[in-house]
């Protein structure tokens, strides 16, 4: 497959764990890598497992709680790419010090939140101008997605609610 016909994933926290296995599994699909890293250090050591003659994975530096570091990584990908086809908001942190929602402290909350709820949303807004998601290249019609809504609104039973749908079919969370 040549370069430009190949499909390119941008991974936040691709350095460890499970955004570094998802950066290996695309690159082994064929995918062009983007592997965000908060940590240029720990990014490098990452490309250097996974890089290979036959595929291509950059790093991108990027903490992605820091609007900074967010505009300096959307510049630094788009010096590389046009597009990206798919956007993995997996960086995350799950500070687990044996509390739970009645004694977490609202410092731990508010950073926790931070990260794993706005900042997803932050990255997503800023990245989105790369990706064909919505608008006028938007793979189906508003009326094929507004389906759904309306059926759950109208047809479907109480026993629904708080489960997620698409195509009226029940998505696993
Ligand atoms: N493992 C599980 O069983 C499990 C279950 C449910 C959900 N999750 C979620 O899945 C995601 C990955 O989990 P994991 O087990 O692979 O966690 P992990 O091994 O702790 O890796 C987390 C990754 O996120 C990065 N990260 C954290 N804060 C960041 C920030 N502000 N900016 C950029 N990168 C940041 C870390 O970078 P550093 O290396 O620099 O710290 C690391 O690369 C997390 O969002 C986690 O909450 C995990």
């Amino acid at each position: 497959m040549s370069s430009q016909s190949k499909k390119r994933a941008l991974v936040t926290g691709g350095n460890k764990g499970i955004g570094f296995a998802i950066c290996k599994g695309l690159l082994d699909t064929g995918f062009d890598v983007f592997l965000a890293a908060r940590d240029i250090e720990k990014g490098k050591d990452a490309i250097a497992k996974l890089s290979t003659d036959n595929n291509s994975v950059k790093l991108i530096e990027l903490d992605i709680t820091d609007d900074e570091s967010i505009k300096n990584a959307v510049s630094s990908v788009s010096q590389l790419t046009n597009s990206l086809d798919v956007l993995v908001n997996n960086a995350g942190i799950y500070p687990d010090e044996g509390v739970n929602i009645l004694t977490v402290s609202r410092d731990l909350l508010t950073k926790t939140m931070n990260t794993n709820a706005f900042s997803p949303i932050g990255i997503t807004q800023a990245f989105i101008s790369l990706t064909d998601m919505g608008g006028s290249s938007a793979p189906r019609t508003p009326e094929q997605v507004a389906d759904t809504a309306i059926w759950l609104a109208t047809k479907a039973s109480m026993i629904e609610s708080g489960k997620f749908f698409r195509n009226r079919t029940e998505q696993p969370y």
